[in-house]
């Protein structure tokens, strides 16, 4: 950071900020990666490079956050919202043929807590019926299906690096491009709606308003946190995936008795360690487990409210759906901490007070 406040380039598209996409690029493979001020920028970008608006309808599922469905909303589309598996949070893919009609455009899939979603039978219904594919890969860095990194099997794809992430820069996200023919329109749609990056790369020799966009790129001492980051990238999921296991082998006996589901990572998919989630089996045992831990000085957090049941949704739509295993994981997922600096002994500590709370129960 500090060498970014020295070289006196503070805005964005700079040497961190370069040195950044191309990372991701040579690391995962994106065609073009643009760094963004957040996954919700990011997602925005990928609305507008979806050419979508009213009259269209974008599958996204209930259980993730806002930002997945509202960049849509932005751009006047109609949100169709789809249930969960049974066994995981990830959008159901062998329920989405039933939700295209002749109006839908895209599908966005979200892999929850860095899980991949079956990306195979996604990207076939999408082929199939000529749609795009947005990755929300906000929770899924560096984490990969079939081998195959997140974020660079849609069409296009959004990374947060939020403070709450695995790699974070603050606020912060990425657009990651796989599909060529959208790498132009989306330099111009993050820098305002002008080619300046072509002007800087000195291909043009002024630069001009040519598109809509906005000011979606972060300034160099953002990415330079980012880099900051990437250079400790091993490190961190090293740990993070230690912690997660630490969870997971600790509450292995009590998921023996039933009385909670521990996260299951399908064949195709890898774990990230982005976070270690445990699901009760009602509200009420939800409840009191966060009340207990609370006492005990431990912050346990459930996550997304259906939104399909939000107050948006309900006021702007007359049919709600009927998301079954959505409102399950809204009602019964239970977040654990989980962030660097934690300890195994704490995550020991934290095991042996869900077991207290559930041996009482
Ligand atoms: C699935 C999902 N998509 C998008 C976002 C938005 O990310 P950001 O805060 O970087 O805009 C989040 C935030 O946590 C998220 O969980």
């Amino acid at each position: 950071m500090y060498q970014a406040v020295y070289t006196g380039k503070l805005s964005g598209n700079g040497v961190f900020t370069k040195r950044c996409q191309k990372y991701f690029e040579d690391k995962y493979g994106f065609k073009k990666a643009l760094l963004t001020t957040s996954c919700t920028d990011a997602l925005e970008m990928c609305a507008i490079l979806c050419n979508v608006g009213p009259g269209d309808e974008v599958i996204v599922p209930s259980y993730t956050f806002v930002s997945s469905a509202l960049a849509f909303v932005r751009q006047g589309c109609k949100i169709i919202f789809a249930d969960s598996m049974e066994s995981n949070p990830n959008i159901d893919a062998d329920k989405l043929e039933a939700l295209i009609t002749p109006r839908t455009k895209v599908i966005v899939p979200v892999h929850y807590a860095g899980v991949a979603c079956d990306m195979d039978k996604i990207m076939d219904i999408a082929n199939k019926h000529n749609l795009l594919v947005v990755e929300d890969a906000a929770q899924a860095i560096d984490s990969y299906y079939k081998g195959r990194p997140l974020g660079t099997i849609g069409h296009l794809s959004a990374f947060s690096f939020h403070e709450t992430k695995n790699i974070i820069s603050g606020e912060g996200g990425m657009l990651g491009i796989n599909d060529e023919r959208f790498i132009r329109r989306s330099e111009i749609i993050w820098e305002k709606g002008t080619n300046r990056s072509e002007f800087f790369r000195g291909e043009v020799n002024k630069y001009g308003w040519c598109d809509t966009g906005s000011s979606f790129l972060p300034s160099e001492v953002v990415s330079a946190f980012l880099w900051a980051q990437l250079e400790s990238m091993q490190q961190i999921q090293d740990k993070r995936k230690l912690l997660w296991n630490q969870y997971f082998a600790g509450l292995q006996s009590l998921a023996a008795t039933g009385k909670i589901r521990l996260p299951q990572i399908p064949g195709y998919a890898t774990n990230n360690a982005h976070m270690f989630y445990l699901v009760c089996r009602n509200l009420e045992e939800r409840t009191g487990l966060i009340k207990y831990l609370k006492e005990h000085n431990v912050l346990s957090v459930f996550h997304y409210l259906s939104l399909h049941k939000s107050e948006y949704y309900t006021s702007n739509y007359t049919e709600i759906p009927d998301l079954p295993y959505c409102d399950m994981y809204a009602d019964c997922l239970v977040r654990m901490p989980m962030f660097y600096e934690l300890t195994l002994e704490q995550v020991d500590y934290i095991v042996g007070l869900i077991k207290e709370y559930f041996n009482k129960i």
